[in-house]
């Protein structure tokens, strides 16, 4: 109460802790370089990528970070081959199977967008029981696009506004920012459903069809660092330079 002025630098990270970006997403890039790197099958470097998801989501939560969102599979990636594919269906059982207490015990809730009803039987049941299971969490939201592409989002969004235009349920005039931004499949997460900060990882700077309109502000913030290797010392690091950046949204200072 006495310190309401006072900035909260955590001291070994310098981060403003009173800056902590609501909203983060990562494309989570490099897993197959990783395992090269090491003579191992690519899928080594998707099971590795996946325990850097547990401890980026527990360090992620404990920053106070309200959502984070992970590409973990593309409305592209079907064209690898059927094995990796396979493999990475799989992900999300292991994953869920042993870290949903751990979830709730960090007070995180899942919550998933993308078209869910196309994957195989066993990532559907995994994922819908971890959206059950943490139904009550109240802290922050993880996120996952699995099966996901932006364009196909901004289509389907397209589709229903011209439905309900078509239904007479709304005219065109009333369509706004706004409105478009809730039917996306991010609608959900409400005013935090942009990304304040979009980080991807591995060297490569695309977005790769990644919630193309909700970035139109997002700070993005590229690190050679492939996902396997990614930490909770990372995520700070990425999260300095988002503080070091100056928002302007179009506007000509510092708003934030
Ligand atoms: C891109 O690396 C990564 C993916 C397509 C898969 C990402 C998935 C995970 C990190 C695990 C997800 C975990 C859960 C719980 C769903 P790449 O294979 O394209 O790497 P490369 O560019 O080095 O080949």
């Amino acid at each position: 109460m006495f310190n309401n002025n006072k900035k909260q630098i955590d001291s070994a990270s310098q981060l403003d802790l009173d800056r902590i970006p609501k909203h983060i997403a990562i494309i989570m890039d490099g897993n197959g370089r990783w395992a090269k790197k090491r003579h191992l099958p690519r899928v080594a470097g998707h099971k590795q990528g996946m325990e850097t998801v547990k401890t980026v989501t527990v360090a992620a939560s404990k920053l106070g970070v309200r959502v984070l969102t992970l590409y973990a599979f593309s409305t592209e990636n079907w064209k690898r081959p059927m094995d990796e594919v396979n493999f990475l269906m799989g992900l999300p059982v292991k994953f869920f199977n042993n870290f949903v207490p751990e979830l709730i015990e960090n007070n995180v809730k899942v919550s998933v967008m993308g078209l869910i009803d196309q994957l195989p039987e066993k990532t559907q049941k995994a994922v819908r029981d971890a959206v059950a299971q943490t139904s009550q969490c109240t802290g922050m939201i993880l996120n996952f696009a699995l099966n996901y592409g932006s364009r196909l989002d901004i289509r389907t969004a397209m589709q229903q506004i011209a439905r309900e235009v078509e239904n007479k349920t709304i005219t065109v005039s009333e369509i706004d920012d706004a409105l478009i931004s809730r039917h996306l499949m991010t609608g959900f997460l409400g005013e935090n459903a942009d990304p304040d900060l979009l980080i991807r990882t591995s060297g490569e700077q695309r977005i790769s069809n990644f919630l193309l309109w909700q970035i139109a502000y997002s700070e993005l913030v590229f690190t050679e660092t492939l996902w396997p290797d990614f930490d909770g010392d990372t995520l700070k690091e990425m999260i300095l330079t988002y503080q070091h950046r100056n928002r302007r949204f179009g506007g000509l200072k510092n708003e934030e």
